[in-house]
Formats: C-alpha cells, sequence, structure tokens
C-alpha cells in the first residue's frame, strides 16, 4: 500500500436540519494516483471537495490531507493543494499574465519563481499566444486551461479538478484529459466528473457517489468487474442452442444468456479487451456455420456500468465494500 495523501473517515455533512450532502463518505487517495470522482448532478462531489480543502466544516467525521487533520484552519495544508473549481470565473480585465502573477503574489512567491513558473505553466495549458489577451473574450475550454495554470502556480502536490470538462466541446475535453494525464505523471490528482469516459480514459481509481452516499471504491478494472459489464450481444438467424453448448467450452466466457429465440448476451472476462471478444464470438459462430444478424457491446463505454451500479439494488453492498 502506498501513502494515503487523503483520507476521509465517515464523512457527512448536512446543510441546514436535514438536508445531508454527504453521508458517511470513506474514501482515501494515495500518492501518485489519478483518483475519478464520480456521481451525477448533485451527488456531493463539490461539497466533499469543499470538505477537502477545509472550505466547509463537517457536520461529522473528518478529512486528513498529508497525514493531518484538515479544518478551515489549514492553511498550510492548503498551500500544498491546487484547487479548480467548476466553471472557475476570472478577472474579465485581466490577462494570464497579470491573473497569474498575482495567484503567485498570493503565495508569496518572488518576482523571480513568479515569471519563471507563469511562462512555464502558459506554455504547457496552450495559452502561449492569448497570454498578454484580456480573459474577457476567452472561451470556456480558455478559461479551464486558465484555471490550470492558477492551481498549479503554488507547484502543489495534491491537485483537485472539480468537473474540468464541465462546458467543454470534445476536442477541449480531450485536451485537457491529456493535460491531466500529463500532470498525474508527478502529481497525485483527484478529478470529479458526472462523465464516465472522461473517468476511464485518464484515472487509476475511482470512488462513485449517489445521493450523498459513496457506492463504489477501487480501481476502475473491479468496478467493471463488480458491474459484470462486459457484455457482448449476439443476435443470429437461429442455432442459438448449438452456440450455447459451444460458449461452455470457452475459457474466457464467464456466463451467457439467451434473449429470446434468436439472441444471447456473452458476459467475458473483464480483463479481456472489448475487440478480442468480439473476435472471440465471431470467430466461434463462423465456427458453427451460423448466421449472425448483428453484434454490439455494451462496454466501450463504462457509462453503462456506472448506471448500473447507480440503479443496483444492491448498492448498500459496495457500501459495506467501499
Ligand atoms: N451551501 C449549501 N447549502 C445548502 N445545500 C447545499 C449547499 N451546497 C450544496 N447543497 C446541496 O447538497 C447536495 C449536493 O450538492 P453538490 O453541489 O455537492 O453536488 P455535486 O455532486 O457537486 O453536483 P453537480 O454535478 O451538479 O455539481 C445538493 O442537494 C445541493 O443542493
Ligand atoms: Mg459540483
Amino acid at each position: 500500500m502506498g501513502q494515503r495523501v487523503v483520507e476521509m473517515k465517515d464523512l457527512t455533512k448536512i446543510f441546514g436540519e436535514k438536508l445531508i450532502a454527504v453521508n458517511n463518505v470513506s474514501f482515501a487517495v494515495e500518492r501518485g494516483a489519478i483518483f475519478g470522482f464520480l456521481g451525477p448532478n448533485g451527488a456531493g462531489k463539490t461539497t466533499t471537495i469543499r470538505l477537502l480543502l477545509g472550505l466547509i466544516r463537517p457536520t461529522a467525521g473528518e478529512v486528513r490531507v498529508f497525514g493531518e487533520r484538515m479544518t478551515p484552519g489549514s492553511s498550510d495544508l492548503r498551500r500544498r493543494m491546487g484547487y479548480l473549481p467548476t466553471n472557475p470565473r476570472f478577472p474579465p480585465k485581466m490577462t494570464p499574465i497579470t491573473y497569474l502573477d498575482f495567484v503567485g503574489k498570493l503565495f508569496g512567491l518572488g518576482v523571480e519563481e513568479r515569471m519563471g513558473r507563469l511562462s512555464a505553466l502558459i506554455r504547457s495549458v496552450g495559452l502561449l499566444g492569448d497570454s498578454s489577451r484580456e480573459i474577457a473574450g476567452f472561451s470556456t475550454g480558455m478559461v479551464t486551461r486558465l484555471g490550470l495554470a492558477a492551481a498549479l502556480m503554488n507547484d502543489p502536490e495534491l491537485l483537485i479538478l472539480d468537473e474540468p470538462t464541465s462546458g467543454l466541446d470534445p476536442s477541449g475535453r480531450r485536451e485537457t484529459l491529456e493535460l491531466i494525464a500529463e500532470l498525474g505523471k508527478e502529481k497525485t490528482i483527484i478529478v470529479s466528473s458526472h462523465i464516465l469516459s472522461d473517468i476511464d480514459r485518464i484515472c487509476t481509481d475511482v470512488g462513485v457517489i449517489s445521493q450523498g452516499k459513496a457506492i463504489f471504491s477501487g480501481s476502475i478494472k473491479d468496478m467493471k468487474k463488480s458491474t459484470r459489464s462486459h457484455v457482448v450481444r449476439l443476435e443470429l438467424e437461429g442455432g442459438v442452442e448449438k452456440l450455447c453448448g459451444a460458449l461452455k467450452a470457452e475459457k474466457w466466457v464467464v456466463s451467457f444468456e439467451t434473449r429470446g429465440d434468436f439472441a444471447v448476451d456473452v458476459v467475458f472476462d473483464p480483463e479481456m479487451p472489448v475487440a478480442e471478444a468480439v473476435k472471440g464470438v465471431t470467430e466461434l459462430v463462423s465456427r458453427l456455420g451460423l448466421d449472425l444478424i448483428s453484434i454490439s457491446s455494451s462496454t466501450s463505454s463504462i457509462e453503462d456500468a456506472f448506471m448500473g451500479l447507480l440503479r443496483d439494488e444492491e448498492s448498500r453492498r459496495f457500501l459495506a465494500a467501499a
């Protein structure tokens, strides 16, 4: 086990009298991880992140960061963290240079250090051509990249990104994810999202919350395993029984289920790439001389796995396991 950079223990936050935004959540994030924090709108992601940063106090439970208890007074801990809020706003009249310089001053950096760092960051987030332009004219993608640069000005060990892909088009999303993956080589990162495929692409570990409750915590691989979402559906002209007989002999087939007289769902080993499973079943079908009408897979994204988890009536099982 690596060192725990963040540890949430039975974390609970109740707003007002009875709105339980975070309900007894325990997650741990190890050094070097890119931890995906997943949940639908209103699940409690932002509230948990604000608790992590010590911006609000928990109603019960605690957060430990770098081994110490996080409280609103823990400015020493916060100095070692970088934070990108959802849809950040910046002073419209400033430019990336003047804004990052201002952020550097807030962190008490000297002029040389500020200039060195801000120029390196502006380049690495791809804002070099716009570094002297007013922020007022920036697109959402540019604002996100500036936000990432600002969150990195203090060279944090732990970076917390609250829905950094929010509002981005597919190419902006891809660029941002690539940037995060690159940063993940040096830093521990917590990144929240409600988009599964984003998390699937870059994260090493994942914590899922729904309605304030933790419903899963572990590696993405384990999440896929636990949701049994590795399924290929085959539709045939006929011969379903013959195919089922043959499927029993295949090592990589975990289980299968017929859907009416012409279709079979084949659950395959989660370690196996989808393309290989597709190849495996099509080869089997042609060896048996059957006619294939269609083949589809539900694992190309883990969206289904996620939705399955959320719908799962047995989510309490994960709560207990988490
Ligand atoms: N300051 C607050 N006062 C009262 N209720 C709050 C406050 N902040 C959050 N909530 C409530 O807590 C719940 C969780 O909200 P939160 O913003 O943490 O969710 P989220 O997972 O970040 O959602 P989204 O994906 O929409 O950003 C919601 O019901 C929200 O209305
Ligand atoms: Mg949020």
